[in-house]
């Protein structure tokens, strides 16, 4: 018999892998307390945006593998494996993670497990934590050492996460056991089939990997931004740069994109939270670059707007703003610690009056920002505006012809924000253009 695999924590991490565990062929059942959640995703309609995730669902329900429930009851029953995949948000006030939510998830699984089962933890944790969660387990699972722990990261981009799941660079399995091993060596035999590396390690460098490599993808975005600086001192071209740079296999495009920064639910919380643990044990020297990557990606928000006030004459007061992309990135409706709504709501604050278009993160973006005005339309947004924020590279907006535009603004302006159009095709048809890095 495959064994029985159950996802506690049905967000965008763990809906994503209910629904692709199911594809690769187990039976899945899918735990929140969230009532909510757990409604849509029996009708396969998740309650946030991820391209093919409701296909997927739809695919997993339709053929009796896949299955919701609220009850940490019918979960311990059921799994052979119980993957946890609970958020680990930043605690308020500090940039310690938050553990609340898995060690609710731990205190109320364990005391129901009474077969032999992995307990796998995929939430994003600070190093240590594993050990903590492997000893709760053993005090109050009454099936005792049969009820083991793993770690196992996951490492999937929103707006990718089910072919980043169903297709991983890499699996790493934090591991105490040869048993452990052998169940996520199982539960991955399809990927491991395509070749994907299986990085077999203890439970602290499992959980180092994954705020590594998110520190490390900070680095690399704030680094390329920080060159953006250096090149608008120098009057320099960032995206040539950028380019050439990414020629060198050592180095490489992905990840290389200037701009705006990053934001969403990982990497500004991430970087912080890694920090924070670092300093804990002592080793806060080691990290203090982080900081500095951070600080970086808080001046493209700034920088940003100084780019459109100098392009509406130097004060936003009584000037229309209009605003592409609410998103923390194109793909996602996440506005969770977005560039774009952060730069929507300074340049309002400032005294202009923002208009706003995203294609899908609208509900979000309104809920959250209920004092900007938003516009049914790319054009919508754009009309009567004295400057133009291109904020998320949606690839309708890459798309935005500056001629039908030139029609409905007050101002040939815009900023690009992602160095995402033409600046030869827009300065051509009367704009005045401006990206960071590139005056
Ligand atoms: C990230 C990691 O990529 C993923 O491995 C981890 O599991 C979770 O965090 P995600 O937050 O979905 O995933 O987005 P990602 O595609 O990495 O982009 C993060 C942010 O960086 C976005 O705001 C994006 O716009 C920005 N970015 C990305 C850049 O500014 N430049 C780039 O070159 C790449």
């Amino acid at each position: 018999m495959p064994p029985r695999v159950t996802v506690v924590g049905t967000g965008h991490l763990g809906a994503s892998h209910a629904a692709c565990v199911a594809e690769l062929g187990f039976e899945v059942l899918g735990v929140d307390n969230d009532e909510t959640l757990i409604g849509g995703l029996s009708h396969a309609e998740p309650t946030f945006y991820e391209p093919g995730l409701g296909q997927l669902l739809r695919r997993g329900l339709d053929s009796g593998r896949l299955s919701f429930t609220t009850s940490y009851q019918r979960a311990a029953d059921f799994g052979d494996v119980h993957f946890i995949c609970v958020g680990t948000p930043p605690c308020t006030g500090s940039y310690r993670a938050d553990l609340s939510y898995l060690n609710a998830c731990i205190d109320s699984l364990a005391p129901l497990l009474r077969r032999r089962c992995l307990v796998v933890g995929k939430s994003t944790v600070p190093v240590g934590t594993a050990a903590q969660c492997a000893q709760r387990l053993a005090q109050l699972a009454p099936a005792g050492q049969d009820a083991e722990l793993a770690w196992n990261p996951e490492f999937l981009r929103e707006g990718c996460a089910v072919p980043d799941t169903l297709h991983p660079d890499r699996i790493v399995a934090g591991v105490a056991s040869a048993r452990a091993e052998a169940m996520l060596r199982e539960i991955y035999a399809r990927p491991l089939a395509d070749g994907t590396p299986f990085l077999v390690t203890d439970f602290a460098t499992a959980e180092l990997v994954k705020v590594a490599a998110n520190a490390f993808l900070a680095t690399k975005i704030s680094f390329i931004n920080a060159m953006a600086e250096v090149c608008d001192a120098a009057q320099a071209d960032v995206t040539v740069l950028a380019a050439a740079l990414g020629h060198d296999a050592r180095i490489g495009s992905a990840g290389l994109r200037p701009g705006l920064g990053f934001g969403g639910g990982c990497l500004p919380k991430d970087i912080r939270a890694f920090m924070a643990r670092a300093s804990d044990l002592g080793a806060g020297q080691s990290l203090a670059f982080l900081r500095e990557v951070d600080a970086i990606n808080g001046r493209c928000r700034s920088r940003t707007v100084d780019l459109a006030r100098e392009l509406v004459g130097g004060s936003f007061g009584g000037h229309r703003v209009g605003v592409l992309g609410a998103a923390f990135k194109p793909g996602s409706d996440d506005i969770r610690d977005s560039p774009a709504l952060d730069v929507a709501t300074a340049v309002q604050r400032l005294g202009a009056q923002v208009t706003l278009y995203d294609p899908e993160a609208m509900d979000n973006a309104r809920r959250n920002c209920p004092d900007l005005k938003y516009a049914d339309s790319m054009m919508e947004a754009a009309r009567d505006a004295d400057v133009v924020l291109l904020l998320t590279e949606w690839q309708e907006f890459r798309d935005a012809d500056p001629e039908i535009m030139a029609k409905v603004v007050a101002q040939r302006a815009v900023v690009d924000g992602r160095n995402a159009l033409d600046p030869a095709r827009w300065r051509a048809a009367g704009w005045r253009y401006r990206a960071l890095g590139r005056n």
